[in-house]
């Protein structure tokens, strides 16, 4: 029943991609594939095995339920007429041997929907990357990962080689345990700001999931609502809480002077024992209460 939901509600959109495929197929294919279409029946006389693993995957299953018109393999590879009669691998679209651009091109007739409106000029598709670095089309349909072939934050760390280690670190978010994925955060289609963060600041990404960092406060920390990055990163670190640097240097670097010293005296002392500054200022994102003012409760 679900399914058939999902799929109902696709029909529309769908019918206008359709259309659009059309001459999605004209500009990309082969002068030799203009041979028409034949329908995947044919395709899977001779490549029997890859047509039954297709009909648990994403596409297949949305062909069983009428798309496409049999046409389903061809909705990608192009019509396949002229391959079908030789069997010359020359004469269909072998993905791998296309230009990042058309591969793209090839996907993006169907999904154009607002999940991809950031992919031009992102980073990802600057860099080369194509739909294909990320999505396997012809693997079997899983609840949760999008033809992602396993487990989304290794295929990400498979080029972000040098993330790896914030798994690891004194502290971090809970991506080793899979609470989280890269995608927690990101788009890897793009997004409206920097660094594909899927939100309309960081602050906001991070306001999503620490909503009590938010306020609003009757006494506000300004570096707070400015950027929770002045303070923590984002991925881990060695300090407790994704702290940047240690309190209390963190907060030394910008008070210096005041009603009582900021620097540490002796070894042991208040100042940089236990959680340092915030030991005696732990309100420290902003406080409610009538005399939060210096964050001390
Ligand atoms: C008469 C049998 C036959 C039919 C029908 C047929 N193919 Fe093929 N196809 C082949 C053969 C043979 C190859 C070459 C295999 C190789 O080189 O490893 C091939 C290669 C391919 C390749 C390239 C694979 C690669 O690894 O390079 C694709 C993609 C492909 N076919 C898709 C299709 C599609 C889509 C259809 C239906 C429109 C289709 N084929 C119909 C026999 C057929
Ligand atoms: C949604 C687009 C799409 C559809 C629909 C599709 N393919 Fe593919 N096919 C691809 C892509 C992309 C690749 C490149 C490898 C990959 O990403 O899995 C591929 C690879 C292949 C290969 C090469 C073998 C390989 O694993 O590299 C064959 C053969 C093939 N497809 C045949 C078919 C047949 C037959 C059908 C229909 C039953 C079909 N494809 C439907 C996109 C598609
Ligand atoms: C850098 C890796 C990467 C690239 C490149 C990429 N995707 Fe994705 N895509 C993902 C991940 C990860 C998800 C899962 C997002 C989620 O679950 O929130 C996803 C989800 C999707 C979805 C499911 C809808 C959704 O938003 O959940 C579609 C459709 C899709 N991608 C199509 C494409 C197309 C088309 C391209 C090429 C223009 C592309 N992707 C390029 C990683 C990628
Ligand atoms: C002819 C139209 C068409 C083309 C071309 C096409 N797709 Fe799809 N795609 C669909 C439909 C329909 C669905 C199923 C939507 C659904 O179930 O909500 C889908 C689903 C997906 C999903 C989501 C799977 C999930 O688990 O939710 C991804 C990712 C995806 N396609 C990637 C691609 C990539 C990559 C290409 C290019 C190689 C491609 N598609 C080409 C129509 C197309
Ligand atoms: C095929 C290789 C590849 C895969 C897989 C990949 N990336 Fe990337 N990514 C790149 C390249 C290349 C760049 C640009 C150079 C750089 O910053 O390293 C990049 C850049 C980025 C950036 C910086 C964006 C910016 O605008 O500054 C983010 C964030 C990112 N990737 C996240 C992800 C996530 C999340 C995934 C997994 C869903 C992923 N990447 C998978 C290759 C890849
Ligand atoms: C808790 C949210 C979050 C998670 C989870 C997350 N990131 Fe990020 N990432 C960010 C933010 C925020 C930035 C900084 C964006 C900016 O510069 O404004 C960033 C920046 C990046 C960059 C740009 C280079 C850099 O280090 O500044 C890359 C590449 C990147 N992330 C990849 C990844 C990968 C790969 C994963 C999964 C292993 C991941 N991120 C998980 C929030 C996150
Ligand atoms: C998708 C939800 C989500 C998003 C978005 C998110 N976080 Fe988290 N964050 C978590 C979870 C879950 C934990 C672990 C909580 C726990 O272990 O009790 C956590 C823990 C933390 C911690 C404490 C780490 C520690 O060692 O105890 C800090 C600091 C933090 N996040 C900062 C951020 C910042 C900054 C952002 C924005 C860049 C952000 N988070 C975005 C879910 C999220
Ligand atoms: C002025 C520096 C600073 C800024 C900016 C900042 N934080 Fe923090 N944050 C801290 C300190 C210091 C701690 C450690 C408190 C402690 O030791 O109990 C902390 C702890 C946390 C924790 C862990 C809370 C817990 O009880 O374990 C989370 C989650 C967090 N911050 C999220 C955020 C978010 C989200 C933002 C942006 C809205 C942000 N922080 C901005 C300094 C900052
Ligand atoms: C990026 C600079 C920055 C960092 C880092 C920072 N603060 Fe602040 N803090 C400010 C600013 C700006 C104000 C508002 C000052 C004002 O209104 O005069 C402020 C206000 C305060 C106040 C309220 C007293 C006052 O003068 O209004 C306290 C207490 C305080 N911060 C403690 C801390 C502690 C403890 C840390 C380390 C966890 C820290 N701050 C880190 C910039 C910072
Ligand atoms: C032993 C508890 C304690 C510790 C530890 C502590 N503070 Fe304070 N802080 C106070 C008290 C009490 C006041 C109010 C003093 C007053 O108003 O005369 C104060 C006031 C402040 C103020 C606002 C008044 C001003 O202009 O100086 C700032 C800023 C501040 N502390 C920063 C820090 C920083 C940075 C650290 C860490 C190096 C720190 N505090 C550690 C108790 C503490």
């Amino acid at each position: 029943m679900k399914y058939e939901v999902r799929v109902g509600a696709q029909a529309g959109p769908l019918f206008l991609l359709l259309v659009g495929l059309g001459a999605l197929t004209v500009s990309l294919a082969t002068p030799a594939q203009e041979g028409g279409y034949v329908g995947s029946e044919t395709c899977a006389e001779c490549h029997d095995e890859v047509a039954e693993a297709f009909a648990t995957s994403a596409h297949g299953r949305a062909d069983l339920q009428g798309w496409g018109s049999g046409e389903s393999c061809e909705g990608c590879h192009g019509p396949g007429a002229a391959h079908a009669e030789e069997g010359d691998a020359e004469l269909i679209r072998v993905f791998s041997q296309q230009y990042p651009a058309s591969t793209d091109d090839a996907c993006l007739g169907c999904h154009n929907g607002p999940e991809l409106a950031y992919w031009d000029g992102s980073t990802h598709q600057t860099a080369e990357t194509t739909c294909i670095s990320c999505h396997s089309v012809h693997q079997p349909w899983t609840e949760d990962r999008a033809l992602i072939n396993r487990n989304k934050t290794e295929s990400c760390l498979d080029c972000h080689a040098d993330m790896r280690k914030t798994l690891h670190q004194r502290s971090n978010h809970p991506l080793k345990d899979g609470q989280m994925s890269c995608d927690s955060c990101h788009s890897p289609h793009g997004s409206a700001i920097g660094g594909a963060v899927d939100a309309i600041s960081v602050n906001d990404k991070c306001w999503e999931c620490h909503a009590e960092t938010r306020g609003p406060f009757l006494w506000e920390h300004a570096p707070v609502q400015e950027n929770c990055l002045t303070c923590h990163d984002p991925h881990a670190s060695n300090q407790t809480k994704m702290l940047t640097v240690s309190a209390p240097r963190l907060c030394q670097s910008c008070h210096q002077f005041g009603h009582h010293q900021t620097v540490a005296g002796e070894p042991g002392q208040v100042w940089i024992m236990n959680r340092s500054c915030v030991n005696c200022h732990p309100r420290i994102h902003g406080s409610n209460h009538p005399s939060g003012v210096i964050f001390m409760r």
